[in-house]
């Protein structure tokens, strides 16, 4: 069923500003008077943060992708179902840092070729993709070191190091043709304040024309 909402999802590499933005851009669509909930994967729900934790801690090895898959979906699925879906059907915007996509280049490209189980499990338990996607486009290398220097313990994917950064912006790129229809690619090498007017931009144009 399609939702009264409108769903944004904020996509790219580790370290190229997602979190930044997504809290810019929820305070200048409030400042107009819409009522948003920003929300984020894997997570954004009490049962999803809780997987979180399973996913971004500890070694490198400690899932299998075919598992990762499993782990993010499940996730994926409460989220929808306590927090995005209810926000949606009371005609609300969701901003939502990373969704589907995430799990298409990061378990469907990070080791081996499994973007057609991610594909059929999303079509199954999700089925859902946002109305607008802004993929925030940078250099990997200056993604990556953005992304260490925070120094968190949530650096399982990080510690894959700069070839998976490299390939996942390769992959997101090529996505946004794929699903040319919703993607807008934003230039993420410059200020905080452009790379939000830019974004900001974006969202209105694809809001005023829904
Ligand atoms: P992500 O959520 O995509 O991992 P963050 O928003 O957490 O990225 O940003 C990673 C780091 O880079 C943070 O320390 C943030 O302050 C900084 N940062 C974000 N956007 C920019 C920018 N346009 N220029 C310089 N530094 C930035
Ligand atoms: P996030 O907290 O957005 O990290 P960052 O701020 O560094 O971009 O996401 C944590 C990690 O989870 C990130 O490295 C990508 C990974 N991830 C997946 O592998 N699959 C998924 O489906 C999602 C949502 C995230």
């Amino acid at each position: 069923m399609r939702a009264k909402g409108f769903f944004i999802s904020f996509e790219g590499i580790d370290g190229s500003g997602k979190s930044t933005q997504t809290k810019l851009l929820k305070d200048q669509l409030e400042a107009l008077g819409h009522d948003v909930v920003l929300t984020r994967e894997p997570g954004g729900s009490p049962g999803a943060e809780e997987i979180r934790a399973l996913v971004l801690q500890g070694d490198p090895d400690r899932w299998s992708a075919r598992t990762e898959i499993l782990l993010f979906t499940a996730a994926r699925r409460d989220h929808l179902e306590r927090t995005i879906q209810p926000a949606l059907d009371a005609g609300k915007i969701v901003i939502c840092d990373r969704f589907a996509d995430s799990t298409r280049m990061y378990q469907g490209l990070s080791r081996g070729d499994l973007r057609g189980a991610v594909d059929q499990l999303h079509s199954l338990m999700i089925g859902v993709e946002p109305d607008l996607t802004l993929l925030i486009d940078m250099d990997p290398v200056e993604g990556l070191s953005r992304a260490l220097a925070r120094n968190t313990d949530e650096e399982r994917f990080e510690d894959f190091g700069e070839s998976l950064q490299i390939a996942m912006r390769k992959g997101f790129l090529s996505l946004a043709q794929e699903f040319a229809a919703r993607f807008a690619v934003v230039d993420g090498a410059r200020s905080i304040d452009v790379v939000a007017s830019d974004i900001l931009a974006q969202t209105r144009r694809r809001l005023d024309a829904r």
